[in-house]
Formats: structure tokens, C-alpha cells, sequence
């Protein structure tokens, strides 16, 4: 249910944050602000800040406010942190509707159902008639404490007897056709059950309520596996095994891992591996994607070594290409072929798992070989890729991540221009006998190249055009920038302003550039032609935003010298404690998180070794 406009304003108003977090965390004085050591991460020494409306810690990166706080702390979702925090505020969440609450009900009780027959299936594991499946179980790896946590079962042998096993619990037959675990008969018989002979393995909902099951034989037949049917209680293209565990793993630092099959997840799980999940017997869709989205920023999807492998990481790029942000991103891992993780596990260990997890690429560096596989090099063969790259590179909404890719996927392109054949001996270069010089880098000439480098100087210009506040706090940087004309004369005019202006206001900027006849230059900085400038360059864009913004661009250019402003910033900030260079070190921070996840490496740092 959608909260009303306005009650989660009046909640954060209401929630002192410093006394919530200092249930948690001893926090002293810092200031105008609180610190203590970081709940989110193992630390001795307090790198967690906690302000008016938020938190920060500069050792791990995790910020949010109070509602995230309790979330995360908590491990329960949205709706519970606000209700939590609602109620110590004396503040009333808006009810649902009568009619919202009946449908509410009714859920209720159907996962209610789920519960009874899943701690049926756990029973029959328990008795005589589940030991063969218990022994199989075991028999693949799985210790007692891992059979528990996952709650899995066993069927019973025959048809005919679920119903009748549930009937007690007031369970009726008409809710075990709705949950999918009855299905209706066309020859006019009883509705008989899915399930039978088969290791039960619970399928749970974020939160960890049980939605469907998914069904294993013992031996080879087949089917091997049988999933539940889509019903009210189990959206199949949003549900991922095991996310309810995965989310929690997550939390504590463990890395979120996409695999194929049940038997991985868990045995994935047992070995340490516990943000693993898995979609159900399809290929990942969109929405189990934002679903691990909302978990992690760069999840990885291992597949198989095999040709299919490859298909479904394509298929899977496809579907990510869109919603691809810097913030959204992620990694491929590649499994040896003829192995699943449950095997690869089992006959070498976690060190092989973990290290196919490490050799995992990010999908902007994978995905020019995804795309350019099997594809030769006749003239009509390159055509097609070229426009297969461009088509790729299109697909992705956020236009300036789709302009730095689509620049990344045709330097590769050119770099795999096919080679004039040699005879013998490389040829050494020369025109009429004489040697000339090394061509110029194919990439320097392209006009995409070009366009995705002068889009970035012009977005540092922008950004300060739009926020003069910022160019006490980047001239220095800003001097030194490599820029070109018109560029390189605004800024000289910005910074000369800078110096001796009484007030870093936009329109007194705007004023001087009139009068310095440079509006022009500034108008065309601020274009949204040839390529609309990204949000944080807006006058609408938040201070903090527009400053993390020009840091990042200045990092995509100058990655050692970002490191560097860090390492002062935080300097500057431990002398001070100013809550000014606190802000100036969180957004140089986050510009340098966002580089070094990898989520923008689509960038200049590449260029050093043309
Ligand atoms: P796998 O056969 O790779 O699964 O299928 P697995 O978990 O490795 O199986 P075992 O137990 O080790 O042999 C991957 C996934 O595809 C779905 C299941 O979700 C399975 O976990 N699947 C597979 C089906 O839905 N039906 C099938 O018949 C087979
Ligand atoms: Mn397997």
C-alpha cells in the first residue's frame, strides 16, 4: 500500500535520529554531529557519522536515515521499519481500506496453508517413509542444519492423501487448488496433487514467507524438477530462490550471486556463499533483476562454460542493457565447463567457486565479446556487428551511461579491425622509403570518442555554471583540467569571477559571462544538444548531488588525482570536524565509491595504454 503524500515527511520530522542509532551504537559528540563506530561493518576506531537526517559511514560507505537505519539494522522491510518508527513517534500509519484488508486476509491465509504443508513435507522427511529421501539429501552434501534452514521435506509416496493430512488444520481442498498445489482433473475426477515422490524444497517470498515449492526426484526420472504454478501467492518473474536468506547475507557483506538450480543455492549457502539466489527453472527476467537490484548494486550471474551459457548471459544482458545506471550494474562469471557450482564446490572446494566469483567481469567489458562471439570479419559480417554494437548501446536509458558505452564498444570494434595480412617478417612502416610516424589511435578519430570526452568537460563546465558555489571548493582541480576552446575560455572567466565575486550566485555568473561576451559559449555548455547533460548538472540538482556529480567526471579523467582530493578532504575534515568539509569528503567519497565499484569504468582510464 502506498503511504499518503506528506507521513513519511512528518516521520522523519518527528524521528530523532542520533537517539535511534544510539540504541544501537554508542555515539559521542563530533561537533554538531554524533559519531561512533560502524554497526554495518567490523571496526575499532569510529569512522560512523551520524547527522540530522542521515547517516554516513566513511568506512564502508553505507549512509541512509532513519528509515533505511531500521531497516538494515533490523533486518525487517519498509512497511515494518515504518510502522516501528511510527509507533514510537505516536504517529497513526494511514489504515488500508476494508476492502484492502480483505484481500490482506486472504493472504494471510494462504500462506498460512503453505506453512501447515511445508511443516507436513518436514514431518514426512523425519519419518520412516522420508528416509530414502533424507539419505539422498545427505547423500549430496547437505548437513541436518542446512536441511533445516531451508526447510526441506518430503512429498509422501502416493497420490490422494494430501488433502485429507490437511483437512484437520482446516486447510480446504478450494485453497489447495488456489496455492497450486491441487490441480483440477478434466475427466470430471477429484483434483489430484502436484507433488508426489519428491524431495520438497520451499520456495519463500523476500520476507521469507512461503509462496510455492519447488519438487526434486530422487533418482533420474523425469522430470527431474516441478515447480508450483503461478497463483496470487507466487509471482514467478519476481520471485528468486532463497532472496529472503540472500538479502540477510547481503547485509552482512556477502556477495549476491545469481546461479541455475536449487541444489546450488543451497549447497552455495553451506559453504558460506549466502547471498546466492537463483530464479526458478526460467531465465532471469527484468523483474528478478530489480529485485537484486534493491539488494546490490553489482550482482553477479555465474553461467555455464558452455555455448547455452553464453546465450543466457547474453539473453540476461539484454534485459539489463535499459536499466543499466551507475548505480545499477552487473557481473558475469563464467563457470568451467561441465561443472555447476554444486559440483564445482563439492570436487574442488570453495576456493574454486570463489574463484570463479573473482575472475567475474563487469557486463560493459564483457559485453563486446558477448556480442562480437562467432561473428568473422568479412565487410558485410563487421557491418552487422557494428550495428548490433550500436542497437546494444541504444538500449540503455540512462543516455550518458549509453554514450560511454556505445564509445567503449566501438574502441573495441575498431581495435579488432581486421589486419592487413603479413608475409614473413612484420612490415616496418614507410611511404617511399622513408619511415613515418605510427598511425594516430583509430579511437582518437572517432567522432563518438571525441563526442563522449568533450561531453565530459562540458558537464564539469555546466555543473559549476549552474552551481558557482562549488568553484571554491574544485579550482584548483578545475585549473588544471586539459579543456579546449570554447571551454578552456569560460573557465578562465569563471575563475577569475570566482576570485574576486562577492557572492557564488548563478545569475551574478550568468552577468559577468554577458558581459565578458561569453554567453554564447555558456549557453552551448548548458545545451541539452548533442547529448542532454546528466541530472546532477541541473539547476534543479541537489548541492551535494551537483558536487559527488563534478568529482566523479574529474575522477573519469584523473583517477590518481580524485585519490588524492580524498585523502586531503579527509584530512581537512579530521582537523576541523566542519560539518562544510564533511560534506566536501562524503562527495568526493561517493564519486570515488562509484569509480572504484566499477560502476562507471567505461572511462578514461582506459586510454592509457593505446
Ligand atoms: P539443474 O538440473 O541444473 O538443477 O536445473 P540442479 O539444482 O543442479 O539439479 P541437481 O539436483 O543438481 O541435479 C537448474 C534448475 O532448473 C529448474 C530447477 O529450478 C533447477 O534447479 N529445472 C530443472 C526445472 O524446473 N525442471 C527440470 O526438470 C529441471
Ligand atoms: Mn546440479
Amino acid at each position: 500500500m502506498r503511504l499518503p503524500d506528506g507521513f513519511l515527511e512528518e516521520l522523519r520530522a518527528r524521528t530523532p535520529l542520533a537517539a535511534i542509532i544510539g540504541r544501537r551504537v554508542k555515539l559521542m559528540r563530533s561537533g554538531r554531529n554524533w559519531k561512533g563506530c560502524c554497526p554495518f561493518h567490523n571496526e575499532k576506531s569510529p569512522s560512523f557519522y551520524v547527522y540530522e537526517d542521515g547517516y554516513h559511514c566513511f568506512g564502508c560507505g553505507k549512509h541512509g536515515d532513519a528509515v533505511t537505519f531500521v531497516m538494515e539494522s533490523q533486518g525487517v522491510n519498509f512497511r515494518e521499519a515504518v510502522e516501528t518508527l511510527a509507533s514510537e513517534a505516536g504517529l497513526e500509519v494511514p489504515k488500508a481500506s476494508p476492502e484492502a484488508a480483505q484481500v490482506e486476509q486472504r493472504r494471510t491465509d494462504l500462506q498460512q496453508v503453505m506453512q501447515i504443508v511445508a511443516s507436513l513435507y518436514q514431518h514426512r522427511l523425519a519419518q520412516p517413509e522420508g528416509a530414502k529421501a533424507l539419505a539422498y539429501l545427505r547423500g549430496r552434501g547437505l548437513s541436518e542444519e542446512t536441511i533445516a534452514n531451508f526447510g526441506l521435506g518430503w512429498s509422501g509416496e502416493g497420490r490422494g492423501q494430501l488433502s485429507a493430512a490437511v483437512a484437520r488444520f482446516d486447510v480446504t481442498p478450494a485453497q489447495l487448488l488456489e496455492v497450486g498445489l491441487l490441480r483440477e482433473s478434466e475427466d470430471g475426477r477429484a483434483p489430484y496433487e502436484l507433488f508426489f515422490n519428491r524431495v520438497m524444497f520451499p520456495i519463500r517470498d523476500r520476507d521469507g514467507r512461503i509462496i510455492s515449492f519447488g519438487g526434486r526426484v530422487l533418482g533420474d526420472a523425469k522430470p527431474k524438477y516441478v515447480n508450483g504454478p503461478e497463483t496470487t501467492l507466487f509471482p514467478k518473474r519476481r520471485t528468486l530462490y532463497a532472496l529472503d536468506r540472500a538479502r540477510v547475507g547481503a547485509r552482512q557483506g556477502a556477495a549476491v550471486v545469481v546461479v541455475e538450480g536449487y541444489m546450488d543455492v543451497i549447497v552455495l549457502h553451506q559453504a558460506g556463499f549466502t547471498g546466492t539466489v537463483a530464479p526458478l527453472g526460467t531465465a532471469l527476467t527484468e523483474e528478478q533483476l530489480a529485485e537484486l537490484w534493491r539488494i546490490s548494486p553489482m550482482p553477479t550471474l555465474c553461467f555455464d562454460g558452455d555455448a547455452a551459457g553464453q546465450r543466457a548471459a547474453l539473453r540476461a544482458a539484454d534485459i539489463a542493457l535499459p536499466k543499466l545506471t551507475p548505480e545499477k550494474s552487473l557481473r558475469l562469471a563464467r563457470l568451467p565447463p561441465g561443472e555447476d557450482p554444486d559440483s564445482l564446490v563439492r570436487k574442488q572446494g570453495n576456493a574454486a567457486f570463489q574463484k570463479v566469483l573473482d575472475e567475474a567481469k563487469p557486463l560493459s567489458m564483457v559485453l563486446y565479446d558477448l556480442l562480437a562471439a562467432g561473428i568473422g570479419t568479412t565487410p558485410e559480417q563487421r557491418a552487422g556487428l557494428r550495428s548490433r554494437l550500436e542497437a546494444a548501446a541504444a538500449k540503455v536509458e540512462d543516455k550518458f551511461l549509453g554514450t560511454e558505452l556505445k564509445r567503449e564498444l566501438m574502441d573495441r570494434f575498431y581495435d579488432a579491425r581486421p589486419k592487413r595480412p603479413m608475409n614473413g617478417a612484420p612490415r616496418s612502416r614507410q611511404f617511399n622509403g622513408k619511415p613515418v610516424p605510427p598511425p594516430v589511435p583509430i579511437t582518437r578519430l572517432l567522432p563518438d570518442a571525441d563526442l563522449a570526452a568533450s561531453h565530459r568537460s562540458r558537464t564539469m563546465v555546466a555543473i559549476l555554471l549552474n552551481h558557482p558555489d562549488l568553484l571554491a571548493d574544485v579550482e584548483e582541480a578545475f585549473a588544471m583540467l586539459p579543456l579546449s576552446e570554447p571551454l578552456s575560455g569560460l573557465r578562465d572567466a569563471m575563475l577569475q569571477w570566482s576570485s574576486s565575486a562577492e557572492k557564488l550566485d548563478s545569475a551574478a555568473l550568468m552577468n559577468h559571462l554577458h558581459r565578458s561576451g561569453l554567453m554564447q559559449d555558456a549557453m552551448q555548455a548548458l545545451s541539452a544538444v548533442p547529448v542532454p547533460l546528466p541530472e546532477c548538472a541541473a539547476s534543479s540538482a541537489m548541492p551535494a548531488e551537483a558536487e559527488s556529480g563534478w568529482w566523479h567526471f574529474f575522477g573519469l579523467m584523473n583517477p590518481s588525482r580524485l585519490d588524492e582530493e580524498v585523502a586531503a578532504a579527509q584530512r581537512a575534515f579530521a582537523d576541523s570536524g566542519a560539518e562544510q568539509d564533511l560534506q566536501r569528503l562524503v562527495a568526493l567519497r561517493k564519486a570515488q565509491y562509484r569509480l572504484q565499484a566499477g560502476l562507471v569504468d567505461w572511462g578514461d582510464g582506459r586510454d592509457d595504454d593505446e
